[in-house]
C-alpha cells in the first residue's frame, strides 16, 4: 500500500465530522481538503541528498548553502539538538513546508470531497522547489519558471478544483521571504537569488503563507519565522516557560546576527558600534556566516540573561531572532513596524505591540543621536517585569508545536499553526462570501484582519 499507515488512519478519521453537544457541526466553516499531487511537487525534492543535489545539500556541500541532509528528520524539524533534549531541535526555517504539510494531515475537519471543502490546501515545498533556481549559476535564467509546472498541473488535473473558486480558496506555504519570489517575470537580466513564483497570473487569487509578506495589495499573509523550540506537550511547554521567567537578566540588551559594519550609516552599524562602546550593557552574539542557524544553545542562553533583544532590519525586515526573543522573554526592541507589527497580525495583536515590545525609530538613531542603552535604562525595572510577562504570555502562539503533540498540548491554546489556518480560513471566507453576493470588489477589500486580544 503506498499511502503510510498513519496517514491513512488521520485521513479516514478526519474525513468523519464528529457530532458536538447540540449535533451542531464543529467542521463547519473549516473543512480543509489537501490537494493530491504528483511527488514531484512535493516527495521527490525530499528524497536526494548529496554534494550535488538539490534541494538538500550533505555537510560536504555546505558552501551550496542548501539545507543540510539532516534537516528533514522529525518531518523537517531536524534532529535534536542533544540526545536527551526533548522540545529543542536543530530546525531548518525552509523546512517549513513539509513540516506545515504533516501539521495539516493531522487536523480534524480534513475532507477528501473539494466539493464540501471551505479551504484547498496546496501542499508544494515552494521554496524547497525554489533552490535550484536560487543556488545553480546554470538555472539563473529559467527562474522565472519556478511554479509554473504546478500552475499546469493545477489547471489541467481536475480543472473543477480550481475552477470553483477561482483559486479564491486555496492556499499554500512558501517558507521564505516574499520578497524572494516576487521578481518581476520580465525583468532582463534575471536578478539572482529570487524567483517569480508570487507574480504567476494563474495563482494570483491564491493566498500564501511566508515568513515574511509584502503590504497589500499583495495576496501574502506573514506567519511567523519558525524557531528551534517544539514542546510535544504541555508540561514541556510550561517548563521551559518557566525557565525563562525566572531567569536572571543582568544583561541590558543584547544583539544575535552578523557582525559586520555596513558600509554606508544604518540601525545594525548604530547599534554595534553602540555595542563596541558599552560592553557594560550589550552583549553581541555572533551569528555572521550562518553560525546560529541550526544551533539555538548559541544565542538562546545569551537571551535568557539579557532584558532586552534587539531586532533590527537586515536585508528584508523581519528576522528570525525575534521569534526566538519572546520565547526567551527577552523583550524586543524593534526600529520600524515592518518588523513585526505590521506582518504578524494573526498572530500578535497590533494594538498590544507596546505592552510587549519596546518601539525605537531608527531615524532617531541613525542620525538623530538617540542611545539605545540610555533609552531602555530609562524604562523603570516594574515596566520590564511587565512586558516580560506579557511577552511571555505571547510566546505560545508563535510555537510551532511538534508534530503529534498530545491532545492536552492542543487544548492549551492555539499555536502558530493554528492560528496560521484560522487567518487563512478566515480571510478565505470573506474572500467566496464577496464571490458568492456578486461583490467581486470586496474581494480585495483592504480590510484589516488581525486579531484583538
Ligand atoms: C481571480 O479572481 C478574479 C475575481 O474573482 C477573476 O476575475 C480572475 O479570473 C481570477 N484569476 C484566475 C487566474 O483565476
Ligand atoms: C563611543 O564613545 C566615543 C568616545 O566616548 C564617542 O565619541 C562616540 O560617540 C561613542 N559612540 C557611540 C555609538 O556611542
Amino acid at each position: 500500500m503506498a499511502v503510510p499507515l498513519f496517514l491513512f488512519l488521520l485521513l479516514n478519521a478526519a474525513a468523519v465530522p464528529r457530532a458536538g453537544a447540540e449535533g451542531a457541526d464543529p467542521c463547519a466553516g473549516r473543512r480543509i481538503h489537501i490537494r493530491g499531487l504528483p511527488p514531484r511537487f512535493n516527495a521527490d525534492l525530499l528524497r536526494h541528498c548529496g554534494a550535488d543535489a538539490f534541494p538538500l545539500a550533505d555537510a560536504s556541500a555546505a558552501a551550496t548553502s542548501a539545507p543540510p541532509c539532516e534537516s528533514l528528520a522529525n518531518h523537517g524539524l531536524g534532529p535534536r539538538t542533544h540526545q536527551r533534549s526533548r522540545s529543542w531541535y536543530r530546525t531548518d526555517a525552509r523546512l517549513l513546508e513539509p513540516f506545515f504539510h504533516r501539521r495539516i494531515v493531522e487536523r480534524d475537519c480534513l475532507t477528501d470531497d473539494p466539493a464540501h471543502a471551505d479551504a484547498v490546501f496546496v501542499p508544494y515545498y515552494a521554496a524547497l522547489d525554489a533552490l535550484p533556481y536560487v543556488l545553480d549559476p546554470a538555472l539563473l535564467d529559467a527562474s522565472a519558471r519556478h511554479g509554473v509546472e504546478l500552475a499546469e498541473f493545477l489547471a489541467r488535473d481536475q480543472p473543477r478544483i480550481l475552477s470553483r473558486r477561482q483559486g479564491h480558496d486555496h492556499f499554500l506555504v512558501v517558507a521564505g521571504s516574499a520578497w524572494d519570489y516576487a521578481q518581476p517575470p520580465g525583468t532582463e537580466p534575471r536578478l539572482w537569488g529570487t524567483t517569480s513564483l508570487l507574480r504567476l497570473p494563474e495563482l494570483a487569487n491564491f493566498t500564501f503563507l511566508t515568513v515574511e509578506s509584502r503590504m497589500w495589495p499583495w495576496q501574502e499573509h506573514a506567519i511567523p519565522h519558525p524557531t528551534s523550540f517544539h514542546p510535544a506537550s504541555l508540561p514541556h511547554q510550561r517548563a521551559w516557560l518557566a525557565r525563562a521567567r525566572r531567569s536572571r537578566r543582568g544583561v541590558l540588551m543584547l544583539f544575535a546576527g552578523g557582525i559586520s559594519r555596513p558600509s554606508r550609516p544604518n540601525i545594525r552599524g548604530s547599534i554595534l558600534a553602540e555595542c563596541a562602546n558599552r560592553t557594560d550593557a550589550c552583549v553581541v552574539v555572533d551569528c555572521s556566516g550562518g553560525k546560529c542557524s541550526h544551533d539555538p544553545g548559541r544565542y538562546m542562553r545569551a537571551m535568557l540573561r539579557s532584558k532586552f533583544c534587539l531586532q533590527p532590519p537586515g536585508d528584508t525586515p523581519t528576522r528570525r531572532s525575534t521569534f526566538d526573543a519572546i520565547l526567551a522573554g527577552c523583550v524586543p526592541v524593534f526600529f520600524e513596524d515592518l518588523a513585526a507589527r505590521r506582518q504578524y497580525g494573526w498572530h500578535l495583536p497590533p494594538a498590544r505591540y507596546d505592552e510587549f515590545s519596546v518601539h525605537i525609530p531608527k531615524e532617531t538613531v541613525v542620525f538623530g543621536g538617540v542611545r539605545i542603552a540610555e533609552t531602555l535604562q530609562s524604562v523603570p525595572e516594574a515596566e520590564v517585569r511587565r512586558m516580560r510577562k506579557r511577552v511571555l504570555e505571547m510566546a505560545p502562539r508563535v510555537v510551532y508545536r511538534r508534530h503529534g503533540s498530545t491532545a492536552e498540548l492542543s487544548g492549551a491554546g492555539e499555536d502558530a499553526v493554528d492560528l496560521a489556518v484560522d487567518g487563512v480560513l478566515r480571510r478565505i471566507r470573506r474572500r467566496t462570501r464577496a464571490q458568492e453576493e456578486g461583490r467581486p470588489e470586496r474581494i480585495y477589500a483592504t480590510e484589516d484582519d488581525s486579531v484583538e486580544m
